[in-house]
Formats: C-alpha cells, structure tokens, sequence
C-alpha cells in the first residue's frame, strides 16, 4: 500500500519508523512519505493559513498551498489516491472503515491545524478523487497530526503479513461486533488474584463460550450502543441466555 501524508508537521510522524509500521516500511508493504504542505507556498513567510470569511475566533487553513500539494497527487494520467482528512465533523473512525481502507492501494492523508481547511479544497478535491474526512471522536484535537496516527495504525495492522499471528486480528476487539474477553498470561496466581478457573481447564468448548460470556457481559456494561446494534442472526441460542 502507498501512503502520502501532508502536513505543517513533518516531525509529528517520526514514530512511523518505530515497531511493526517500521517493520512494514523497512520490507515493502507499505510505502509511506511525509511531505511538507509548506513546500507548495509561495511567499517568503510560506503562510497556509488566514482569518475566516464570516468572521470568529481562529484561522483557516488557505486554499492555494493545498490546491497544489493535492494535484501533485493526482496527476490526471494516473489513478487518484483516497483522499482522507481528518476532522471532529468527520464520519466516525471504525474497525470497518479500516477494512476498507486497507484494501485501497493508495491513501492520501492531508492534516489539517487550526479551524480547519477552507471547504473548497474538499469540494474540488472531491471531482477528481473520492474524498472522506474522518472523526476519531466526539473531542478536538489541535490538528489532524494524531488521528492520522491512529487511523494508520489501525490499518496498517490489517495489511497481509504484518501480523504474525492472523489469529489475533478474528479474535480480537469489534472483530464479531463485541468488546473482547479479558486476557490473562502466568503466573496463575498473582497477588492473590487467581486466574479464572476455566481457563486452565484445557476444555476448548468451555473456554470459547466462557470468553463469548465475558464478551457479551462487557459490550452490555460499556457499549450498550454496540449490543443493540449486534445482528440477531449473530447470536446463538445460549448468548440471549447469557
Ligand atoms: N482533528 C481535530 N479533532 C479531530 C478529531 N476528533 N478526529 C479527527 N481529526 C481531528
């Protein structure tokens, strides 16, 4: 997969060399750059950003800087990355938009800072590539830097052979819709908390539905949302009894 990132903030990506994206970059699977959104100004102060029409507090990021990074994206020869843009008016950030995301062969990221960038960057964008802003949450960041972290990670980990273990990606967290069961590594006994019983049982029918249990019980405490949104067709006779 290749990824472009644009940003006033190279250095916030540094971390991308670290661990399993590291990994990732050193052998291939993805091709990742960080481009400095700086180099398309024009000016000798490089300015991306100006007051916003309509007034109010903050500045909007201009439209010319970003007009032009995004063309050297999309040169009309050649097929359009995804443009995604991060932003708290964005559509919400899922493990089911990071599917889908990592199935693209190309992603374009572009950070916005401040009170974000003038719409019509989108707009035209959107003509010529499909275009998504993106929400990590119902909160505000500074800018896009982190939630393009977040987002990269998240995909990232779904690229074929990043995972040792593909195992880890069908067992874990809102893999089926569900929070995943607790873990629990040695020693059995710790401070005097035992490992649950059932675990150690060796007993791989018991284990699976204690785990399906636990799952059920903890979507329903912290993410009631999520239970009510679970498929009926998902559940088997002994989770409604659960
Ligand atoms: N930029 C600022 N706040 C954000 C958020 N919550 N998600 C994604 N990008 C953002």
């Amino acid at each position: 997969m290749r990824v472009d990132i644009v940003s006033i903030f190279p250095e916030y990506f540094a971390p991308l060399d670290l661990s399993l994206i590291g990994k990732a970059r050193a052998n291939g699977t993805l091709r990742l750059a960080v481009h400095d959104l700086r180099s398309w100004t024009h000016d000798v102060h490089r300015t991306v950003d100006d007051t916003p029409y309509g007034g109010g507090p903050g500045m909007v990021m201009r439209p010319e800087p970003w007009g032009e990074a995004l063309d050297a994206f999309a040169p009309a020869e050649l097929t359009p990355p995804r443009l995604l843009v991060p932003s708290p008016a964005g559509v919400p950030f899922t493990q089911a938009l990071a599917h889908e995301l990592a199935a693209e062969p190309h992603l374009l990221f572009a950070c916005g800072r401040y009170e974000g960038i003038d719409q019509r960057v989108l707009d035209h964008a959107a003509t010529r590539m499909p275009v998504t802003e993106v929400s990590l949450g119902d909160y505000v960041l500074f800018g896009g830097e982190v939630a393009v972290l977040v987002i990269l990670e998240a995909v990232t980990r779904l690229l074929p052979g990043v995972l040792g273990n593909a195992g880890s990606l069908t067992e874990e967290s809102h893999a089926h819709g569900l929070l995943e069961a607790p873990m629990y590594t040695k020693p059995a006994t710790w401070r005097g908390l035992d490992v649950p019983e059932v675990l150690r049982s060796g007993d791989h029918g018991r284990i699976a539905r204690w785990r399906r249990d636990e799952a059920l019980a903890r979507t329903g405490h912290r993410r009631p949302d999520m239970l009510t949104a679970l498929d009926p067709e998902s559940l088997d006779k002994r989770d409604v009894a659960a």
